[in-house]
Order: C-alpha cells, then structure tokens, then sequence
C-alpha cells in the first residue's frame, strides 16, 4: 500500500488506507492520498516512459503494490489526431483518446484493474457491483484473471454482448427490473448478508484511481501540454473526477502547471441530471426521472459523485451539455467513416457536443480538443442496428451461404 491515508471528499475526515473502506459515515466518497512532496523526489516525468505500456507505468500513484497488481494490458491507449472530422466540425486541433482499444472494450478496464488489484491487497475475496453494462464486463474478467467470485446486478436490457461477456467470464449474474440505481440499492441492501464488498463506482475509493490516469496519460501524449478542452461522456462522471484529481497530483508533483483544460460534461438528452444542476447553478443533482438513452452507461439518473463533477466543470470555466440518441448515432457513424474508429454511443455523443460547441463560439477552431472515446462500438450492435438494418440472419443464410448452399 503506497497511499498515506484515505480522505473524505464531503467533509475532509481521514482514514487509515490500508483497511477496506467504501463511504464516510457523512455519505461521502473517499480519495486516495499520496505524499506527493515525497514522491516527486523519487520520480521524475522523464522517467515515466521507461515504465510499462499500460496505465501501470504511473504506478508510483497508484495504490496498489507490485505484486497485487492484476493487469490485463489496460491503459496506454492511443491518442489519435483527426484527419477529416475536425475539418468537418470546425475543429483545427481534434484529438480522440481511443479508450476502446482497453480489455473488454471500454475504460471502465482502468478502474476496475485498480480495484480488483486493491482486493488483492486487502485480502477480499468475494466482489458484488451495479453496472449500466461496461464496469460489469470489466470487473467479471479482472475478477476472473484474479481468481475471486464477482457478483454483478445489470438493468435487464443491458446491451447483450454486456451480458454474454459476463457469462463467459463466470461472474454470477442478475439482470433486474430497473435502472442502475435499482441495482445499487440491491448491493447496498444484501452486500452485507451475503459478504460481497460493494465496489459500487465511488462507494470503494480505488476505481477512481484507476480512472485518473486518462488524466496523466493525455498529459504524457501531448507532451505535458494539457489541452484547451476535454470531452467527456458523463455518467457517473468518474473519469471526469479522476482526471480533475490527476491534474492536481501533476501540479504538485511538478510536472505541469496550474493551467487546465476546460472540463466539459456530455450527457443524453434523456438523462441529464449533471446538465441540469449546471445550467440551474446547483451543488447536486437531482434523481433524473424517466431516464432514457441508448448509451447505457450514460444512464445514471442520480450520480454519487454529481458535486465532485460540477466542481470540476465549474473550476475548470467548462460546460455541461446534453445530445440526443440521434446525434449520437448520427455523429459515431461520422468518427467511423472519417477517422476509423468505431466509438461506443457514449465516446460519439462527445463529437456532437464538440460540434455544438464550436457553433456556438464556446470553443475557438484553434483550442486544441480532446473527445473521450470511452468505449468500442463493437459492443453496442442493438443500438447501431437501428442504423443499418438488415436481412434477418436466416435470410442471409439463403443467399448462398455455407450451411445452405444452392
Ligand atoms: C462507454 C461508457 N462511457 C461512459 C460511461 C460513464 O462513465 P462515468 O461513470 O465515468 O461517467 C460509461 C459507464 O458505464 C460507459 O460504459
Ligand atoms: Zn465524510
């Protein structure tokens, strides 16, 4: 255990880190510490690239230990200039951080590396956790690669390859009659019973360590030169969270200065509780009713961490805005056809929001801009299907295929 102590994001209280923990008896979630002083005498920027080519070559802040660490390649993702989509937006400067090419497809890999690793190191052994899909995915194979029992609640109309990642990876799986936030209560209400450690995003302190090192990598591929703006598809808003601590661990290690991106928050029209806290001036948000939207992991109608997310957008001078289902469709079969990469809805809603943005004047042609691509597309056929609709498989079959050959 690396960490010096665990530290209250509500009010402030500090903990022993090297115990297991999920909330503070206020409610609120916990940060991993570092002593930052410490360790920017032991490590310096240039050293990093002598690291590993995943998120483990910024290790020293990490909390994990070397021998916990359970890792299946994730981090280290590409960070891709567009050829033909900024022309076509408007954007001189637009980059896409590809976190599709993470193990099981999306970035969630990074939170749950760390997590699961952190199991290790505590020695638990049986997980339970409430998934819009992806984080599920990811913990069933690190929990897999690691050998512990993992436990995992999904709303029953999860995208399907969700739930068949989930099978193969032998987690033990329930699909409920609910959003995640039903699925979180039923963590929260047999966890206890049942002797499942709830690794609920935020209720346990290491996913989002895992999350940060977006952060430190987009730092580190744009050679320690934060860009102006970065697009972020938030959900639970986690990854927003941890690259806004991230760029705080960076200043006081020394290895950039106070100089930050604009930080803004992309949502689906159909569940905008971030929205619309930011556009009503609020701290928190409140429980989105009726939320809908084909990007499943854009679904949280009442994010945990909703202040630590309107903080970061606030300070940042960034913006919180929301797209329709269409735009995004719309806007990743654009990424796809000008640049080769196939985004989950999610990672596209962001190349709609730039776009809005840019029209508007809230962005200038020449900022340089990042869109997080959080996940593959590959993952998502039921929503792109409504695109391109096709034969039934059976028809197909007919048309001279191998099991029916004319
Ligand atoms: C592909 C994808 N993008 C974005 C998100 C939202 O993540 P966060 O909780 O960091 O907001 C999710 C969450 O499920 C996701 O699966
Ligand atoms: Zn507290």
């Amino acid at each position: 255990m690396k960490a010096t102590h665990l530290e209250c994001s509500l009010c402030g209280k500090r903990r022993e880190a090297n115990a297991p923990a999920n909330l503070c008896e206020c409610g609120g979630p916990l940060l991993v510490r570092y002593d930052l002083d410490v360790i920017r005498h032991r490590w310096r920027r240039r050293e990093v690239s002598n690291g590993p080519a995943s998120m483990w070559r910024y290790a020293p802040v990490l909390p994990a230990s070397a021998e916990s660490i359970v890792t299946l390649g994730e981090g280290w993702t590409p960070l891709l200039r567009t050829r033909r989509l900024g022309a076509r937006i408007g954007a001189e400067n637009l980059w896409v951080k590809d976190e599709g090419l993470n193990p099981t497809g999306s970035f969630k890999a990074r939170g749950l590396s760390c997590a699961i690793s952190m199991c290790k190191e505590l020695g638990i052994r049986r997980v339970a956790i409430p998934s819009a899909g992806n984080a599920a995915s990811a913990l069933a194979a690190y929990a897999a690669a690691a050998g512990l029992e993992a436990h995992i609640f999904m709303p029953k109309d999860v995208p399907q390859a969700n739930f068949l990642e989930c099978m193969a990876y032998g987690a033990h799986v329930t699909l409920v009659d609910g959003l995640i936030s039903d699925c979180g209560r039923i963590v929260a209400e047999r966890g206890p019973a049942e002797g499942w450690f709830d690794i609920s995003t935020l209720k346990e302190p290491y996913r989002i360590e895992g999350k940060k090192t977006m952060g430190y990598e987009v730092a580190e591929q744009m050679d320690w030169e934060l860009p102006d703006a970065i697009f972020y598809p938030t959900g639970g808003g986690v990854g927003l969270i941890g690259m806004w601590k991230a760029f705080a661990e960076m200043e006081k290690l020394g290895w950039i200065g106070g100089r930050r991106p604009k930080m803004i928050a992309v949502q689906a029209e159909g569940c905008q509780p971030v929205v619309r806290a930011f556009e009503e001036n609020q701290q928190r948000s409140t429980f989105y009713d009726g939320a809908h939207t084909v990007a499943a992991g854009l679904r949280v109608p009442k994010p945990l961490g909703d202040f630590l997310v309107l903080q970061g957008v606030r300070e940042s001078g960034g913006t919180a805005i929301a797209v329709s289902d269409d735009e995004m469709l719309e806007a990743g079969v654009q990424l796809a056809s000008d640049e080769g990469v196939y985004a989950a809805p999610e990672g596209a809603a962001c190349v709609a929001a730039a776009e809005k943005l840019i029209a508007n004047g809230f962005l200038k042609p020449t900022d340089r801009i990042v869109l997080y691509n959080t996940g593959s597309g590959l993952k998502y056929p039921e929503a792109y299907s409504t695109r391109f609709p096709r034969t039934a498989a059976s028809e197909q079959d007919k048309l001279g295929g191998l099991i029916t050959p004319r």
